[in-house]
C-alpha cells in the first residue's frame, strides 16, 4: 500500500510540474525565443508523453523552424488524443497552406469549422485556400461568411478587399474592393497593408488625387514610415528613387511573410518562376544538378523547387528576412541570406555558373549597377535570367508605376545589358501576373556572360 502513496505523490507532483513547464514554454515560445520553447515542450514530454498542448504547439513551432514533416506529426497526434481541438486543426492547416498543399489545408480548416463553427481564423483561412484552388464562388461565399460572422474584425474586410480587386471585372468591383479596404483599416489602425491597398486601388480607379491624400496623411503621421514615401512618388507626388529603398523593400515585404494568406492571395495567377525556368531550360538543356545557382530576391522560396534539377549548389539571397524565414521553412537551399541583392553580387565575384532573379529587379527603376554586379558574379559562360514589368514603348526608358513597381522597356533592357557586358540576349515578351483583373505584361530576359564554362555545350565555342 504504501508503494501505491508514494506513485500517486510522484504521480501529482509530475503532473504539478508538467503544467509549469508548459506554461514556461508557452511564454518562451510567444516571447518567439524557439531554443527555449522547445527544449521546455520535450521537457514537458518526456514527464507526460501524451500531453497534446505541448504536441500541438511543439509541432507548430517545428513548422516556424522549417521541419513541417515533424511539424505535422506533431499536431496530428495531438489531434488523435484530442480529435475536436478546433485551435489544432486550423494550425495544421496553416502548415498545410503554408507548404503547398492547400486542399489537404481546406479539410483541416472545415474540420476545425465543425468543432467550432464560429472559429473566423479557420473561415477566413478556408476562404483563401478556396481563392487558391480557384474556386471563386465558393471562396466568395465563406469570405461574405466571414464578414457575417465579424463584421468588426479588420480581416474579413482586408481579405473580401483583396479578393475583388484580385478578380475585378469592372470598376465597380474596385470600387467595393476600395471600401473594403477603407472598412478594414477603420476598425484597426494598425492595418497598414489595408492602406496601402486603399491608395493602390484609388489609384486605379483614377482617383488620384486621393490615392495621394492616403499616403499624405499616412506620411504626415509617420514620417519615417517608407512605405508611404515610396508610394507617394509612386502616384507622382514625389520624385521617384533610382530604385525602392531598402527599408521599403524591408518593410513590405516582411509584412508579406507575417501574413502569408495575403502572400497567397498575391500569388494568384503568378508565373514569374515557371516561366523564367521554362526559358532558362531552352539554353540549359537537360538538368545535370551541376551548377552553382543563386536565387537572387528568392522571397518565400516559390523557385527553389524549379532550380534545384540545374543545381550542384542552391543560394538564396533577399533583403527581407521575413521572406527568407519562409523560404528557410520552405526549404530547398544549401544557403540563405539576408541581404541586399547588388551588395551580395558585387562580394561574390565569380561564384556562380547562373543567377535567376524572378519578380524582384521590379523593385529597381535604374537596372546598370546590379546587372554589372550580375555580370562579375557569373563565372564566363553563365547565364542570368530575371523577368520585369514591360513598358510597351519604343523609348530607352523605364518609370515607376502607382503600383510601386518599376516598367522598363525593351530597349532600355537591351541597352543596359549590353553595357554591363551581356551577350546572347534574349527577351520575350509574356503575362507573369494578374492584378486588378488585369493581365500584367511582363518580359522573360536571358543573357550570357562571355566566355567558355559549365553552361556551355559541347562543340561550343569559347
Ligand atoms: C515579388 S518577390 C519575388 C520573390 C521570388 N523571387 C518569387 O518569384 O516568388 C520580390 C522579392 O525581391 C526582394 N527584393 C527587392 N529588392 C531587393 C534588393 N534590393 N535586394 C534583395 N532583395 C530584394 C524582396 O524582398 C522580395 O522578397
Amino acid at each position: 500500500m504504501s508503494g501505491s502513496l508514494s506513485d500517486n505523490l510522484t504521480l501529482r507532483r509530475a503532473v504539478r510540474d508538467h503544467r509549469s513547464v508548459l506554461q514556461q514554454a508557452m511564454r518562451a515560445h510567444r516571447a518567439d525565443d524557439l531554443d527555449t520553447a522547445e527544449q521546455l515542450y520535450r521537457e514537458v514530454l518526456d514527464l507526460h508523453a501524451a500531453q497534446p498542448d505541448a504536441l500541438h504547439y511543439l509541432g507548430v513551432l517545428c513548422h516556424q523552424r522549417g521541419r513541417s514533416d515533424e511539424a505535422v506529426e506533431f499536431v496530428r497526434t495531438a489531434l488523435k488524443i484530442t480529435p475536436r481541438h478546433p485551435d489544432a486543426h486550423n494550425n495544421l492547416g496553416n502548415i498545410h497552406k503554408e507548404c503547398g498543399r492547400p486542399a489537404e489545408a481546406e479539410a483541416c480548416y472545415r474540420r476545425a469549422l465543425e468543432c467550432a463553427p464560429d472559429h473566423h481564423n479557420a473561415l477566413g483561412n478556408l476562404a483563401v485556400v478556396l481563392e487558391v484552388q480557384s474556386r471563386l464562388d465558393e471562396a466568395f461565399e465563406a469570405y461574405g461568411g466571414l464578414l457575417q460572422k465579424a463584421p468588426d474584425e479588420a480581416r474579413g474586410h482586408y481579405l473580401m478587399g483583396l479578393f475583388l480587386r484580385n478578380h475585378a471585372q469592372n470598376m465597380e468591383h474596385l470600387e467595393q474592393a476600395a471600401e473594403c479596404f477603407g472598412r478594414a483599416f477603420e476598425r484597426d489602425g494598425r492595418n497598414l497593408r489595408a492602406l496601402e491597398a486603399l491608395g493602390v486601388t484609388l489609384y486605379a480607379l483614377k482617383r488620384h488625387d486621393e490615392a495621394r491624400r492616403v499616403y499624405r496623411d499616412w506620411l504626415e503621421r509617420e514620417p519615417d514610415n517608407p512605405v508611404p514615401r515610396h508610394m507617394l512618388a509612386a502616384c507622382g507626388g514625389a520624385d521617384a528613387p533610382p530604385r525602392a529603398a531598402d527599408a521599403y523593400v524591408r518593410e513590405l515585404f516582411d509584412g508579406f511573410a507575417d501574413s502569408f494568406d495575403e502572400q497567397l492571395l498575391k500569388n494568384l495567377d503568378y508565373r514569374a518562376p515557371q516561366v523564367l525556368v521554362d526559358a532558362l531550360g531552352g539554353v540549359l538543356g537537360v538538368p545535370a544538378g551541376a551548377l552553382d545557382v543563386l536565387d537572387a530576391g528568392c522571397g518565400t522560396g516559390l523557385c527553389a523547387p524549379l532550380l534545384r534539377p540545374y543545381a550542384r549548389r542552391l543560394a538564396g539571397v533577399d533583403l527581407s528576412g521575413g521572406m527568407v524565414e519562409k523560404a528557410r521553412v520552405r526549404g530547398g537551399y544549401d544557403a540563405l541570406d539576408v541581404a541586399e541583392l547588388t551588395g551580395y553580387l558585387q562580394s561574390h565575384r565569380g561564384a556562380w555558373d547562373l543567377v535567376v532573379s524572378a519578380d524582384t529587379l521590379v523593385y529597381f527603376g535604374e537596372l546598370q549597377e546590379a546587372l554589372v554586379a550580375a555580370s562579375a558574379a557569373l563565372r564566363p559562360g553563365g547565364w542570368l535570367g530575371f523577368t520585369l514589368e514591360a513598358m510597351d514603348e519604343d523609348a530607352d526608358r523605364v518609370e515607376l508605376t502607382p503600383s510601386g513597381r518599376y516598367r522598363h522597356t525593351r530597349r532600355y533592357v537591351e541597352r543596359v545589358l549590353a553595357a554591363a557586358g551581356f551577350g546572347d540576349v534574349r527577351i520575350v515578351a509574356d503575362a507573369l501576373r494578374r492584378e486588378a483583373g488585369q493581365a500584367v505584361a511582363g518580359w522573360v530576359v536571358l543573357a550570357r556572360r562571355p566566355g567558355r564554362g559549365a553552361t556551355s555545350s559541347e562543340g561550343e565555342a569559347a
